[in-house]
Order: C-alpha cells, then structure tokens, then sequence
C-alpha cells in the first residue's frame, strides 16, 4: 500500500503528515502508545508491542520515512529504552522481531536523533562486548542483540559490522547500513570536479553538507511520462507566452546545488529527452543522488562537483536553470544569482528557491541563540540542543515541531544550525531580479497561489510582487517552505 503512496506523490516526505492523521484516525494507535508509561509491566509492554507489530501502516512507514511527530517519538524513545533493557537481560520476546527491524530503520533514518542516556550507553557496551565475545567464541550471534543495537548506532559504527553473517531476516538492515555506504564511497570515485572550491564561505558550506547530506530521502515519486517544456511549464501557470520559450527537443537543464538529488532526479524524468547536469559542493551529497539517480534507473543526469562561483570556467549554457534552497547559503547569492543568468540560454527559463525572512522569525531567534553561546554544530551538541528546547517548552515549538527537519539530525542542522543563511523579503527579490534584468513569471506552489486567489480574485495580482508583499505581510507563515518562482530574462 505504501509503495502505491510513494508512487502517486511527489514526495513521501511531503505526505507524512496525512498518513499520521490517518493512523491516529483509523488505527488504534493513540491507544496503543498511551499505554506506555515510564515503568511499564512486562505485561503492558508485550501487549503494545503485539499491537503496534499488526499495524502493516505503520510498520512500513517507519522504514521508509522519518516520522514528523513528537508524540510518537516520546513513545518510541520509552519503547527502545525497555527494549534495550530487556535484551540486556536476555528476556525480550522474540516475537518482536519484526517492531526490532522497522524501529532500527526508523532510528537508522531519522540518524539516531532520540539521543542515548548514561544508562542505555552502559547496556549498549554490554550488548556489544557479549556480541563480541560470542564471535570469538564462534557462538551464535541473536539477531535480537543486533537489532537492538541498531536502534542506537549505525551498524558501521560496531567493529564487528564486517564479521557477523546476516540471518535472511536481516537482509533489508545490512542493505540500509553497509551496502548504501559502500556503494557511495565507490560512486565519489566516479564523480568529477570543475575546480579547487576557493571561496571561505563555500569551503564552510562543503563541509557541513560533506559531514550531514541533507536531505536523506528514501522514496520518490516519478513521472509517468516525461513531456514537452512547454507542457509541464503550462501546468505552473506563469505569466508567459509559451511560443515564446525555448522549444528545444533535448532541453540542457541545470540544477545548481542539486543536494542528494531529489530535485534533480524529479526533473529528470520531468522534461522528455532532457539533458541535466546536476552541480554540488559536496562529494557526499553527490555520491548519494548518483546511487538514488542509478536506483531509480535515471540516466540522463551528469552529477558535478564545484562551485556555483565557478561555473562560467565550463563555458554552457541551460535552458532551464533550478537552484532550490541554495543561493541564500552562498557569502554573496547576487553574485551566485548573477553567475546562474549569465549562464541561460535566450528564452529559457529559471526556478528560484530562497528563505523568507517573516516566515523564518522563529529560526532567526533561535539561531541566534546558537551563535551567542557559540555552540558548535556536532551530533552531540544538536541532540541536546533539541533536547533542551522540548524540554524548556521553548516558545517557537510549536512552529519548529511542525517541521520535518525537526526529526532527522541533518534535518536540525540544517535548519538551526547552518553556518551560512540569508533571508528575503519581497522587495529584496525584486531589487535583484530587476539589477539582473529578470522579469518574475509566478510562485510554483499551488496551495499557496489557491489561498491568494481567494483575497485576490483579479488573475494578474498572480504576477504582482507588490499584492504578494500585501499579502505575505498578513499571513507571515504563507513562505514557510520558502519562495519558490520561475523568472526570465527579459526580452
Ligand atoms: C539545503 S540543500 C538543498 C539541496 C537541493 N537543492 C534540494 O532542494 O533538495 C543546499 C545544497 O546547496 C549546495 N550549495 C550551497 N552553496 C553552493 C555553491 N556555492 N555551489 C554549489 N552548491 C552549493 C550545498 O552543498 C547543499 O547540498
């Protein structure tokens, strides 16, 4: 059922929120996880588990998908703690089996974020130490002991990884943890360089994105049948003469800052006999969409490695260039917005991605924050960061809760911890898109452009900056996932 999901939406990520509703509405979920109480019996425990193991949903949903919702985490934190307790203790039930596997996923996905307390960090070592020694001794090794384990570390952290052969149902786990990872570090090999990055800001960007590629996504849908420019353009309805865009059969695309490729690979099987070349600063990124793209039996992208400061050096031109939630991460996004036009074809067309500065108040507060006490962004310190603001009942989150990024550790890093962010208003798009002689066609979400439509009615307020300036200024949180327009040159 799940895969059907997938399949039908763009991105699984997106709908999480509505197969929650849909678990909490029509399952007995809630039920279920309100049985959990810090001292649990062993009764209640086996009771939830059982449960919580027939609901097909759910099971599934946790290996493909970090879960978006802080209720559920609290329960599953309490669940794995008693889990890890009685594995320690040689008594969890071994038909839990298959929870073991979907929540060792979860916490596989979601990078361990649930954090380990001294005592789990205690057990974890015992657990390991006796894996060990059952190795050397060539005894058995219980795939409950492992799967335990891997609800609080990635398998490559255990010096054992290596050693251990894997039973049949554990399969899917060793494909997720080393698999994954060694095809990747194989992939990189392949990956080519434009030039040495040079730029402080962007060596800064490098290494973040280096240590956290972000997004880690799963799933995606595709499109069914890749078609025209001018067809897939005409859905976004923009303020455009469509005779008067390129019609080129094989459309060269770029996509500057492509990430782990979600984006380029949906345009990739968007656009009929497309051409992409997908550009990153960071090799891990990279190596991680060019295994999804390989995956997914996505040919036509060429995955680069460099710096958007640099791309005049290849001498190309696009005719369609995207750039999504990148340029606002450069020292100077004029000058990354500058070099991206220069680097379009006439008539083409080019899709912008920047931070909203009233959407993103609650971040910039918190943020700021980071930065007083000079808190470095690494694992342990986002993991107690996080912890510290649910527990403190922090006043914004509520809005950060409500964030997927909020579930995952590049997710917050991303989001809190970023070592280089600029925020847009309206006027400041603009100032730049006439400094660069760009001329602003429409917003690309839908939901967004429906809810405008309903203050104003008049189809050309669509096109005018100054309505959205209007309108953004009494419903601050409508940019909350960023603005997102397609511009061009002027003719
Ligand atoms: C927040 S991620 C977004 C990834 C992708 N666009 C998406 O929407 O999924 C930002 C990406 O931009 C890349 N990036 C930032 N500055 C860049 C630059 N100057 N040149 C090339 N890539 C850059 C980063 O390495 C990172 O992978």
């Amino acid at each position: 059922m799940l895969e059907s999901i997938a399949l039908i939406c763009s991105k699984l990520n997106s709908i999480a929120p509505n197969i929650l509703n849909g678990l909490f509405l029509n399952t007995d979920l809630k039920n279920n996880l309100s049985l959990i109480k810090d001292k649990i019996t062993n009764k209640d425990f086996n009771y939830v588990l059982e449960n919580l193991q027939k609901n097909c949903l759910l099971m599934q949903f946790m290996k493909v998908c970090p879960i978006p919702d802080y209720y559920i985490e609290k329960n599953f934190v309490k669940i794995r703690k008693e889990i890890l307790n009685q594995t320690y203790k040689l008594n969890i039930d071994k038909n839990h089996i298959n929870f073991l596997i979907s929540l060792s996923m979860q916490c596989f996905l979601n990078e361990y974020i649930y954090g380990q307390s001294k005592d789990e960090i205690e057990k974890i070592k015992k657990i390991d130490e006796r894996i060990k020694n059952n190795l050397k001794e060539n005894k058995e090794i219980s795939d409950l002991d492992i799967l335990c384990l891997l609800c609080y570390e990635p398998l490559t952290n255990f010096s054992w990884s290596n050693k251990v052969k894997f039973s049949d149902k554990l399969k899917e786990i060793f494909k997720l943890h080393l698999n994954q990872n060694e095809i990747e570090i194989q992939i990189s090999k392949s990956i080519k360089s434009i030039s040495k990055v040079e730029d402080r800001i962007s060596i800064k960007v490098k290494k973040q994105y280096e240590e956290n590629p972000y997004p880690r996504w799963e799933n995606l849908g595709l499109s069914i049948e890749p078609r025209e420019i001018k067809e897939v353009i005409n859905d976004n309805d923009l303020n455009l003469d469509l005779k008067k865009i390129t019609n080129s059969e094989s459309p060269e695309i770029l996509i500057a800052g492509c990430g782990t490729g979600q984006h380029a690979i949906t345009t990739a099987s968007k656009y009929q006999k497309s051409k992409i070349l997908a550009l990153d600063l960071s090799f891990k990124s990279l190596s991680y969409a060019k295994r999804k793209a390989n995956e997914l039996k996505i040919n036509n992208i060429d995955f680069i490695q460099g710096d958007i400061l640099d791309l005049e050096s290849i001498d190309r031109k696009f005719d369609i260039i995207e750039s999504v939630g990148v340029l606002h991460h450069m020292d100077n996004p004029f000058k990354g917005w500058k070099i991206l036009t220069s680097c379009l074809n006439k008539d083409s067309l080019m899709l912008i991605g920047l931070y909203s500065e009233k959407a993103r108040q609650h971040i910039k507060e918190i943020k700021n924050k980071i930065n007083k006490i000079k808190l470095q962004s690494n694992y342990k310190n986002i993991i107690k960061f996080r912890k510290d603001l649910i527990e403190n009942n922090d006043n914004h989150l509520n809005y950060i809760k409500s964030s997927p990024d909020f579930y995952t550790v590049s997710g917050v890093r991303d989001l809190l911890f970023h070592v280089q962010e600029h925020r847009f208003t309206i006027s400041k798009i603009k100032e730049y898109l006439d400094k660069l002689g760009l001329i602003f066609l429409g917003f690309e979400d839908q939901l967004v452009k429906e809810k405008f439509k309903e203050i104003y009615s008049n189809k050309i307020d669509l096109y005018n900056l100054d309505k959205w300036e209007e309108y953004e200024k009494n419903n601050p949180r409508t940019f909350a996932g960023m603005y997102q327009f397609w511009c061009k040159k002027i003719d």
